[in-house]
């Protein structure tokens, strides 16, 4: 796949298979989440590989974190708060570290861990992976970073789910519509 087919066709995944990607891939595409676009090369973004067993572990953080939200969650609600850490073989947590000091602003920095977040989406889906792009609250959740061991101040910007095999499965296409999108320049 080229750059350009990468760019035009990938959509998010509903159901992403049990194939964990290979090592050698997910080595490529986190150079190439490296490439991102980084104001003042601070390098502010952080990777962290959920896999295999951890899972269970990121699950117990999403479902106490659900618990902090809402005490009275139901039994059912908190399973399936730890299942969402099944969904897929791999999570690939980015998050942003803005380095302090500097004139870049924090935005700009949470930006660039963005943009690293979708070269590994678009990586992703030139290997032929499933993915998708989620947070929800438990990404804005202290307690979970310092499950994590990140840092409060950190910002987690994305929990990237992946996998392929028989089970991905697609969202049907969104019809990609540009002309609504573009602003006419005043007067
Ligand atoms: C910063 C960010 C956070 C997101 N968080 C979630 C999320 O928590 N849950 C979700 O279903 N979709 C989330 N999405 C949206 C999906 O990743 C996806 O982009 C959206 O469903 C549209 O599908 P598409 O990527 O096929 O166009 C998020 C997207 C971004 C950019």
């Amino acid at each position: 796949m080229d750059a350009i087919e990468a760019l035009t066709t990938r959509s998010s995944a509903k159901a992403f298979g049990d194939m964990t990607p290979t090592k050698d891939h997910i080595d490529i595409i986190l150079h190439a989440a490296v490439r991102a676009p980084d104001h003042g090369r601070l390098r502010p973004w952080r990777f962290m590989l959920i896999e295999g067993e951890h899972r269970a572990r990121f699950g117990d953080m999403l479902a106490a974190s659900a618990l902090r939200r809402t005490p009275a969650l139901s039994a059912g609600d908190l399973q399936r708060e730890r299942d969402k850490a099944r969904r897929a073989p791999l999570i690939i947590l980015v998050a942003c570290r803005a380095v302090p000091g500097t004139k870049v602003p924090v935005i700009e920095q949470i930006l660039a861990a963005g943009a690293a977040a979708q070269n590994i989406l678009l990586g992703l889906h030139n290997f032929g992976y499933a993915a998708a792009w989620k947070t929800g609250d438990a990404a804005y959740d202290p307690e979970v970073k310092k499950a994590l061991g990140l840092n409060t101040d950190d910002h987690i910007v994305a929990f990237i789910y992946a996998g392929g095999g028989l089970g991905a499965l697609f969202a049907p296409g969104k019809p990609a519509i540009l002309e609504d999108a573009m602003l006419e320049f005043p007067g």
